[in-house]
């Protein structure tokens, strides 16, 4: 069963561990957008609603199996669950999303390392054009040795700490790293504030617009959802791990709230500098991966200085996914340690390989694997991974979560409070128990039959 293990020595450490495995591609990329996409402020309201009404419980959710349990995805049900029944059958469910999530993310962080060395090196040239940087992007993606060499760099960074340990490791090092992205945002931030285009970048962002939503409301409400559990990473006992590792001196609530505003904010000032500065060049922004790697690379190419600010960009960037990768990292490896009854060692090294195998899937999507389009035309393997984990994997299993602690069988839905409620800080509340039952799961469900009935639509209407 359980084994001993390491507890984190501070609640900084602990905290900017679990934020950093918050804070990813979903905040700095995914957030900006969407949210441009979907309608702006509307957007943004229908992802502050589900991170209230889902995502803060959901987290508390994680943060108590863990910490009750003292255990990762691998026995945590069983040091829960009544004998004899049957919630231990999710960890399968929560280690497919450790691995999938990460086959395609490790790709989006190579990239972002690409560009990062392209802007420090002075790679790219100034007054880029959009078709020419759109040209270089493809040749990138064109290219799986390349692509894959900077994905093995981030791969081999990110378990490198890992091996480390808990506290040797990743308390030590993403610490720093995450000192270091919210220095680097909050120093961009401010400089965008005193861009011309501040203002027109900011409408672009925030504005609301109706017109986005008219035709596409079901879209936009699941897209918003798949958000709120993405940008949390919860539902597949990544932040659980980090729940096993805190301390019992704080209340369990206090952490999620700190943990959702801070990915919040995270998310919500990588908008501020990406359409102003764009507003400022006179460059209309993109959607999706377009927007960080053409969009923002013609913006950079026409400032000045602008290898420095686009290095700083793409290393914020790079930092952001690299704190994901260490942590989910940790929780699949801590999760194959303690089923498997590995050393740490062995661990890292069959993860390692087993990870660089599976994101040749995404990778080799976009050249040798490009006639695969599993979610239509257009679509490539990377979205399809993608797919499965934002609005399959993560949402399914936070239901699955949600009605663990709820069950008799269960976790029980008293001893989920007694753990939240242990140490300083804010109390929850056993009356919770019917909005946790009936309301959280609903919403989820509904929203998750919107989501298939549109993909369905799409494929075959
Ligand atoms: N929570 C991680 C992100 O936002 C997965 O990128």
């Amino acid at each position: 069963m359980a084994q001993a293990r390491e507890i984190f020595k501070t609640r900084l450490g602990f905290l900017l561990i679990a934020a950093g495995c918050a804070v990813g591609i979903g905040n700095v990329w995914r957030f900006p957008f969407i949210v441009g996409q979907y309608g702006g402020l509307y957007f943004v309201l229908m992802y502050l609603f589900f991170l209230l009404a889902l995502g803060i419980p959901l987290l508390t959710v994680e943060l108590a199996i863990g910490r009750a349990s003292r255990a990762s995805m691998a026995y945590c049900y069983e040091e829960l669950e009544q004998k004899g029944s049957r919630w231990h059958i999710n960890k399968w469910w929560q280690f497919s999303g450790n691995y999938f999530l990460m086959a395609f993310y490790v790709v989006v962080a190579g990239w972002m390392l690409y560009y990062f060395l392209s802007f420090a090196f002075g790679d790219i040239p100034q007054d880029i054009t959009r078709d020419a940087a759109g040209a270089d992007f493809g040749a990138l993606l064109g290219d799986p040795v390349l692509m894959y060499t900077c994905v093995l760099a981030t791969v081999i960074f990110s378990f490198a700490i890992v091996a480390l340990g808990v506290i040797r490791g990743l308390e030590r090092y993403t610490k720093p790293l995450m000192i270091v992205l919210i220095v680097l945002l909050a120093f961009m931030a401010c400089r965008s504030v005193t861009l011309d285009g501040f203002a027109d970048g900011m409408k672009f962002y925030l504005a609301p617009d109706f017109s986005k939503l008219e035709n596409n409301f079901g879209e936009a409400v699941w897209a918003a959802m798949g958000q709120a559990f993405f940008t949390l990473s919860v539902g597949f006992g990544a932040i659980a791990i980090f729940g096993s590792y805190m301390s019992e001196k704080h209340k369990i609530l206090n952490e999620a709230i700190f943990i959702a505003t801070f990915d919040t904010i995270i998310a919500f000032l990588s908008g501020v500098v990406i359409f102003p500065a764009c507003f400022t060049y006179g460059i209309e922004p993109d959607a999706g991966p377009n927007l960080l790697f053409i969009t923002m690379t013609v913006v950079f190419s026409h400032m000045s200085f602008g290898n420095f600010w686009g290095a700083l960009f793409f290393l914020f960037m790079v930092i952001a996914a690299v704190s994901t990768m260490i942590a989910v990292f940790e929780s699949s490896i801590a999760g194959c340690m303690e089923l498997l009854k590995w050393g740490r060692k062995k661990a890292v090294i069959i993860n390692f390989f087993f990870i660089i195998l599976i994101c040749l899937i995404p990778l080799l999507g976009f050249n040798v694997l490009s006639w695969v389009q599993p979610l239509g035309e257009g679509s490539c393997t990377l979205d399809f991974f993608d797919f499965l984990v934002s609005n399959n994997i993560m949402p399914i299993g936070s239901m699955v979560l949600v009605l663990f602690v709820c069950a008799k069988n269960g976790m029980t839905f008293k001893r989920y409070i007694d753990e939240c409620n242990v140490g300083k800080g804010f109390n929850m509340s056993y009356k919770l128990y019917g909005y946790y039952k009936y309301i959280l799961t609903l919403i989820v469900a509904v929203v998750l039959a919107v989501g298939y009935y549109q993909i369905y639509m799409k494929l075959f209407g």
